[in-house]
């Protein structure tokens, strides 16, 4: 018998890029050392059921839009997020580091669903094991199929069988096709995988979600490949330190990637966190310097978020400058404008910045609150717990306008601030007579300090 020479590939974990040799620095991504050798066989694609139709070109007038036509999921926050649902047949890839609750989120949610059949591949994990996950949970279910499985051949057989209306895959990492050698896992299988059960979810328009796991550089394993096949990735995240799950899309065909769902991670499962500020806010009865509150806004909506900031001489010859949940280079920016604007000198300090709730934050209008906490630890004045503020600083000192002015103000009344410091001219028109807020607007950082500060 003629011996077939097993073929090898060279694919970037990083990005999925395929080369012939190794090099050592990915030609498509640029990333050193993310090439490994991974077995390919002759290019036969994974057996589907057949059915090729050619597509017809048509003048964009000819084309009916349809709305989509979506499965309403339990979990409000899920569904904003997804852009109203999840879209008939359509693959939605949910990643995030090990352990931060994917699992539970979706279990959670199809344990929810009534009178759907859905299909539940576990390659993680036992039945057992999801069976306890589901009496921690506190729900059963007659319509939630659950195989353990990790060959992508049995799981077509498995769907033809049970015949669902929802499949999911957890995790996309641990299932294989036998038509290629390499081990689950490895870009060409994640490849090869996601791309029959996207064929699979067109034809049949069952919409399948994918778990994915993500590397350390925040990249879904090796397969950044997936998020183009996908027609939406959303990643869900948290710190380890706080119970707080955050729930993004960073890419979405049929919604907005703005929106952002916060979930709580509890004893029995995830707890829906519809009004955010509750989590933000620390619950102070006294004053304290250093503490801003800023209004800030994912998405469509508004919410309330805490800047902490500790300002005090420099232990050591060189001052530190320690941020999280805030763009570091952008303390540094807003530094350099308290000190040459506003003529504070923090150059031989050590400025700490904190966003609370673990949260990162890419608002532009967070700046205000953020300058306005590192000068009331500077000063060691307290910002009365009443006031709020929102405004992008810019270079020369200035507060710059902000978008969903109003929005933002409503949702600081509605959480009983008293006071709120806006840029000059944001307004523009806005009817405030029946707000009982009081706005004050600014122009530059040193109003802004006058206002707070005297
Ligand atoms: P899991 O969904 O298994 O994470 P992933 O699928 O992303 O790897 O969640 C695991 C963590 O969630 C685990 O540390 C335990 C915790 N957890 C709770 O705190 N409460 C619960 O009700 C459940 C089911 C899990
Ligand atoms: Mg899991």
């Amino acid at each position: 018998m003629a011996k077939v020479k097993q073929k090898t590939a060279w694919f970037c974990t990083s990005c999925g890029a395929e080369s012939p040799k190794w090099t050592g620095r990915c030609p498509s991504c640029g990333d050193w050392n993310t090439m490994v050798e991974e077995k390919i066989s002759a290019p036969a694609a994974v057996a589907m059921p057949a059915g090729r139709h050619k597509a017809v070109p048509r003048t964009v007038n000819d084309i009916v839009a349809v709305d989509e036509p979506r499965i309403h999921m339990p979990s409000e926050e899920l569904n904003r997020v997804l852009g109203g649902g999840l879209v008939k047949g359509s693959i939605v890839l949910l990643g995030g580091e090990p352990g931060i609750g994917k699992s539970t989120l979706v279990l959670q949610n199809l344990l929810a669903i009534r009178n759907r059949r859905i299909l539940y591949v576990s390659g993680e994990e036992s039945a057992s094991q999801l069976k306890l996950r589901a009496d921690r949970i506190g729900r059963g279910s007659d319509n939630l199929f659950i195989v353990c499985e990790t060959s992508l051949e049995n799981i077509f057989s498995h769907i033809e069988a049970t015949e669902p209306e929802i499949v999911v895959v957890d995790s996309i990492q641990t299932i294989a096709t036998d038509t290629l050698d390499s081990s689950a896992g490895s870009v060409s299988q994640v490849r090869e995988c996601a791309a029959a059960l996207l064929k699979f979810a067109k034809e049949s328009s069952v919409p399948v979600l994918l778990i994915g796991h993500i590397n350390k550089e925040g990249s879904i394993a090796g397969p950044k490949v997936l998020e183009h096949i996908v027609d939406a990735v959303l990643q869900f995240e948290g710190d380890r330190q706080y119970m707080y799950r955050l729930l993004r899309a960073i890419k979405n065909r049929f919604g907005s990637t703005s929106e952002l769902g916060i979930y709580e991670m509890c004893r029995r499962g995830l707890r829906e966190v519809s009004n955010p500020s509750e989590m933000l806010m620390t619950h102070r009865t006294e004053d304290l310097s250093g503490v801003a509150t800023g209004v800030t806004l994912e998405g469509i909506r508004p919410f309330l978020i805490e800047a902490q900031a500790l300002v005090s001489t420099a232990a050591y010859g060189t001052p530190q400058r320690s941020v999280t949940g805030f763009d570091a280079k952008r303390m540094n920016m807003l530094l350099a404008v308290l000190e040459k604007r506003v003529g504070f000198k923090l150059g031989a300090k050590d400025v700490f910045l904190n966003i609370a709730g673990g949260l990162k934050v890419s608002d532009p209008a967070l700046d205000l609150a953020v300058i306005a906490a590192i000068l009331s630890s500077n000063v060691d004045m307290a910002i009365p717990s009443g006031w709020c503020m929102a405004g992008e600083v810019g270079l020369s000192g200035e507060i710059r306008p902000v978008v969903r002015i109003e929005q933002r103000i409503s949702e600081a009344e509605k959480l009983g601030m008293t006071d709120i410091i806006i840029p000059q001219g944001n307004l523009k028109g806005f009817d405030t007579s029946r707000l009982s807020i009081r706005i004050h607007e600014v122009a530059k950082v040193a109003d802004a300090f006058r206002e707070l500060f005297g």
